[in-house]
Order: structure tokens, then C-alpha cells, then sequence
């Protein structure tokens, strides 16, 4: 840490936070998401985009800027969001591991979408082992979902603590896009250890077996 930030808490309201407010956002991790936007093209007008881990929703409301009033973003936490949003964006206090979340209402409705994004976090427990273990199983949670949820050609973005799973969530997705970028944006902190997993153009789903492929597998 460099001397002169030594003593300080490294989470107080720094110029960045300051920044997020002044310009209507209620987090400073929206400058993370404007990077990662800016950096690959994300966010378009009319799209599509589930965010999962949305409160308290500055990642959204940037989100709903850029796609725009025709867009639409479900916004899914298990916190209600914190901030004024337009009416592209709907939120819903949900658990992104409970299926029901994404079997019916607006979450279901709305697919398939063109993003998922991932800003979901753990409660860090201290132990940085089972905190990282954690943050692999949400950054997972979020491929599966966009397994499901997700156009061919669409995007993804997931937060993960940099560990030795890392390159298995980097194969993961490898496995699932065309493009995969890894992005640490300038606003992350000095003292944190996540980073962003990017895929961009998905590959195309495979076709679902024919029931004379699957009678012909079996005999095989
Ligand atoms: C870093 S914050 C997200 C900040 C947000 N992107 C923004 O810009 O305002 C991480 C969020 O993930 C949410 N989260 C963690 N586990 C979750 C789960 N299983 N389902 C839904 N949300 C979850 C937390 O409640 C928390 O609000």
C-alpha cells in the first residue's frame, strides 16, 4: 500500500464515492461497470440485460441510460435497490440461487437477454479461502444462469476474488464465448482482490438432440 494511504480505512468515502453521487449514482462501483462498457462495448440501446446483485443500483441505472427507454434490465438482489430508476428497470428482491426467480414473472418474461452482469458478492466471512470459495460458486451461479437465460451472440459479465479457481471460471467461460477478456477497472480497490470475467458473443447453444439421435446414442 503506497505510504501515504497507510492508517486510513481503505472504505471511507473516497473521491470516487463522492464522485458516483454527484453524478445521481448511489455506489462507486458504477465507475467499474462505465469502464468495462467503455472498454469492450457492452450496452446498447434496446437490449435486454439481467443484473443479478443489482442493490443498492447504480450499475442499473447506468444500464438503463445506455439501453435506453425501449431496453428493459431486471434488476435481482436480495436487498431492494437504494436509487431512482427509470422505467426500463425492474427490481426484484429475489435470491439468484431460488429457480422461481427466473421460472415465471418479469425475469422470465424478458428473456432472452442480450447481458448478464454480475456484480453479486459473498458476505465476506474474513477467512479468505472460504471467501473465495464462495465467490467462484456465485460467479458460477451466474454462468448457469446465463446458460439458460442468454442469447447466442449475447454477453457476460461476473466479479470473482482472484484465486486459484480462477482459471476454471476463465475455462468456463471460454467454453461459452467467443471472446473472453479479464478487466480489473481503475475503481476497484487497492485492497480488494476481485476482478471481471468478460464473454463476449456467445457461441451457439447446441441443438437439442433429435429423438432418433437420442435412440441411436443408445445403441451406440
Ligand atoms: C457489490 S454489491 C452490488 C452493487 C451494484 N452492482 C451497484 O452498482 O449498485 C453486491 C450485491 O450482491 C447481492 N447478492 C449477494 N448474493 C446474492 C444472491 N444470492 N442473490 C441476489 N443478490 C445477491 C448483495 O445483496 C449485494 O447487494
Amino acid at each position: 500500500m503506497p505510504k501515504r494511504n497507510r492508517g486510513r480505512n481503505p472504505y471511507r468515502q473516497d473521491a470516487r464515492t463522492r464522485a458516483a453521487k454527484a453524478k445521481g449514482y448511489s455506489a462507486r462501483s458504477v465507475f467499474k461497470l462505465e469502464e468495462i462498457d467503455r472498454r469492450v462495448r457492452l450496452l446498447k440501446p434496446t437490449q435486454h440485460v439481467l443484473d443479478l446483485g443489482a442493490s443498492p443500483g447504480s450499475w442499473s441505472a447506468y444500464a438503463a441510460k445506455k439501453v435506453g427507454s425501449k431496453g428493459r434490465i431486471i434488476a435481482i438482489d436480495l436487498k431492494p435497490l437504494e436509487q431512482a430508476v427509470p422505467a426500463q428497470v425492474v427490481a426484484i428482491e429475489a435470491d439468484a440461487y431460488e429457480e422461481a426467480t427466473f421460472a415465471e414473472g418479469p425475469a422470465a418474461d424478458a428473456a432472452p437477454y442480450d447481458l448478464v452482469i454480475s456484480d453479486m458478492a459473498p458476505n465476506t466471512t474474513g477467512d479468505k479461502r472460504t471467501d473465495q470459495i464462495r465467490s467462484f460458486d456465485i460467479f458460477m451461479r451466474a454462468v448457469h444462469l446465463s446458460d439458460r437465460l442468454l442469447k447466442d451472440g449475447g454477453g457476460f459479465v461476473g466479479k470473482i476474488f482472484m484465486s486459484g479457481d480462477f482459471q476454471r471460471a476463465r475455462d468456463a467461460l471460454r467454453e461459452r464465448f467467443n471472446t473472453v477478456r479479464t478487466i480489473r477497472p481503475e475503481a476497484v480497490r487497492d485492497v480488494s482482490y476481485e476482478v471481471f470475467l468478460v464473454g463476449l458473443d456467445r457461441k451457439p447453444t447446441p441443438e437439442a438432440a433429435s429423438p432418433e439421435e437420442e435412440a441411436g446414442a443408445e445403441g451406440d
